[in-house]
Formats: structure tokens, sequence, C-alpha cells
């Protein structure tokens, strides 16, 4: 009889002793002494018992039971916290799936891009589409298919970086090319624009550096006049800078015949465009043109059934313009205080 109470002992015993590494030795240890449908625990094991032991100390048996199975229920619980807070994360962190997210910083758009992203958007409302060429070029793109003869000046090597293993291989000096690679695999009629970064072998200094961006344009299709280029660039003037007229200089590209450069009427009323006409109310936006017939001979266009014009700008010293930068290498230095400045900027 007294084994009896003996085997509840030596059970309390186990039960405290036993160490639970990990859930599988948890789960073991509570089918043990809890059970399962399929297996009889010890708890109940022990207290099938309780028929065998005299009436006056059945009382003391059931307390006895109890304590090894509040022992047993209070070590379950415990183990199973402690395996689920470690699992949660590191630290022993629960993991809250309803808290606040941490606040990100969030990042601002580049002057250069926010104002490529405005004329691009203008071109856009038009009928342009965004076309895209590589940055380190062939010469045949960049020079010989724009007409560009062997000995002009701009092939020079103060104006082009030349990769110097690589002979006909060099980094682009403006985005022209693209319009070669675009007639070479597209039939007319085409509408594109095509921004991106040019290289020039210049003295850097607050006005011009030896990397910058421009946007291309290219107009090709039956009977496209220099009235068309007129009214588009006009449109675009009006868009982009709020400017009631253009004007057109005459002027000379390799690959547009006849050439001109656009300025922009911007007036004299500010201090600060004042500033920037030098005193004339012009501010020089472009060279456009009609594109050469062999340009489009090179490029395998019949330029006896298509015409067309083209425009190339810089953006850099338009983004100057837009927010007021005093100097063009801040755009480069990708200081943050500095970039932060244009993050309400849409
Ligand atoms: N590619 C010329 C430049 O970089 C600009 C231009 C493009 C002029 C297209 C005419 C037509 O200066």
């Amino acid at each position: 009889m007294s084994d009896i109470f003996a085997k509840v002992q030596e059970a309390i015993a186990a039960a405290e002793a036993e160490t639970l590494a990990n859930p599988e030795a948890l789960e073991a240890f509570r089918i043990r002494f809890q059970g399962s449908k399929t297996v009889q625990g010890v708890l109940e094991q022990l207290m099938a018992e309780i028929r065998n032991v005299p009436n006056e100390r059945k009382r003391e048996f059931g307390q006895l039971v109890n304590t090894l199975k509040q022992l047993v229920e209070e070590k379950v619980r415990s183990t199973r916290e402690a395996f689920e807070s470690a699992s949660a994360g590191s630290g022993g962190v629960q993991l809250d799936l309803s808290a606040p997210g941490e606040p990100l910083p969030l990042g601002s758009r580049h002057p250069v891009s926010l104002t490529l992203n405005r004329i691009v958007e203008i071109f856009t409302r038009m009928g342009f589409s965004v076309a895209d060429g590589p940055e380190i070029e062939d010469d045949w793109h960049n020079f010989t298919a724009m007409n560009t003869p062997e000995d002009h000046p701009a092939r020079d090597m103060q104006d082009t970086f030349y990769i110097v293993d690589a002979p006909g291989i060099l980094l682009r000096t403006h985005t022209s090319p693209v319009q070669a690679r675009v007639m070479e695999n597209r039939k007319p009629p085409i509408r594109i624009i095509a921004p991106g970064r040019v290289f020039r072998n210049e003295t850097i200094s607050a006005r011009s550096h030896a990397q910058f961006h421009q946007v291309e344009g290219l107009y090709i299709d039956r009977g496209v006049s220099f009235a068309d280029m007129k009214q588009t660039l006009l449109y675009f003037a009006q868009e982009m800078f709020g400017a009631p007229k253009i004007r057109l200089r005459p002027s000379f590209f390799p690959f547009t015949e006849p050439s001109a450069e656009m300025d922009v009427w911007l007036g004299t009323d500010t201090e600060e465009n004042y500033r920037l006409t030098k005193g004339t109310g012009w501010l020089e936006i472009l060279g456009c043109g009609m594109v050469d017939p062999q340009v489009l001979l090179n490029c395998g266009i019949d330029p006896e059934e298509y015409s067309g014009f083209a425009f190339g700008m810089g953006i850099e010293r338009q983004a100057l313009r837009l927010f007021n930068i005093p100097d063009i290498r801040m755009l480069f230095d990708n200081d943050v205080r500095f970039l932060r400045q244009f993050a309400a900027v849409q």
C-alpha cells in the first residue's frame, strides 16, 4: 500500500528532474504524464490506483497526485512559453503584427531627374515615346552615321573620351547616336525622345562638367517640315518655361540642315532672368534642325520619301535655372543635405 505513495513521490521527483531541452522533449514529457488519445498517462494510471488506498488515506493520496498534476501542468506551460518567445525573434521579443511600422527615411528625386521628368512628360503628351542607347558607343553611331567627318573638331581628343585599348569605342559625346540606332531598327513614322548621360573632356567648373545629361528628340515621317519643328518646340517652351515666344538662330550641326539654336524668351523683369539672359531676355536652350538627308541614307531611310527634324538639349543647365542652383558641381556631389531639399518637389 505504501508502495503506491512511494510511486507518486518517485513520479514527482522524476517530473521535477526532467530537463526539457527542445519542443520534442516537451511533447514526450507531456504525453508521458498527461497521456494522449492512445496512451494512458502516468497521472491517470496513478489516479486509477486510488481504489487500492484505504478510505482514511484516500484524501491524502488525492492531494499528492494533484501536486504531481500541477507540477506537470506548470512545467509544460512555462517551457512552451520559453520556446515560443525564443522563436519569435532575437532577444526573446514577441512579434506583434499589429504594431505600427518603423518609419523609413524617404528619399527624394534628384533635381536632374525632376527636370528630365518634366521634359519627358511634355513630349510624351505630344506622342513621343522614350528610347534608350548605350553610354559606351562606337564611332559609327556617335560620329560617322551622324555625318560628322573624320576631321571634325568634335572628334578631337580634347572633347571626346576614347577607350585606349579599343579603337573606335568611346563615351558618347551627345545623345544623337540614339537617333541613328532607332532609325537603323525602325521604319518611319518615328517619334522618339532619348534622355541620357553624355561625356565630354571638359574642364569642370561651376558652369560645365565632364559628364552631363541630354534629351534628344527625333521625328521622321512623310512631309515633316521646319514649321512642324518650330511649333513643337514652341509648345515645349510654353509648357516648360511658360515662355510666350521662342527665337531660332541659324547654326550648324553636321547632322542637320538647316540647323538652328533655339532661345526662349524669359524677359528681364526679374533680377534672376536679367542675370541668366545676360540682359537680353533670351535664354539659349537647345540645338535643332531638319535631319540631313545623308544621315537618313546612312541609317537606311529613303530621304526622297521621308523627312524629319531633330533636337538636343542639356538638362543640367535647365535644372540650375529651375531650382536656382548656383553651381553645376552640386548636382554630382551627392551631398544629402543638398539633395534632401528636393524631397517635396514633384
Ligand atoms: N547633338 C547636338 C549637341 O550635342 C544637339 C543637337 C541634336 C542638334 C539634334 C541638332 C539636332 O550639341
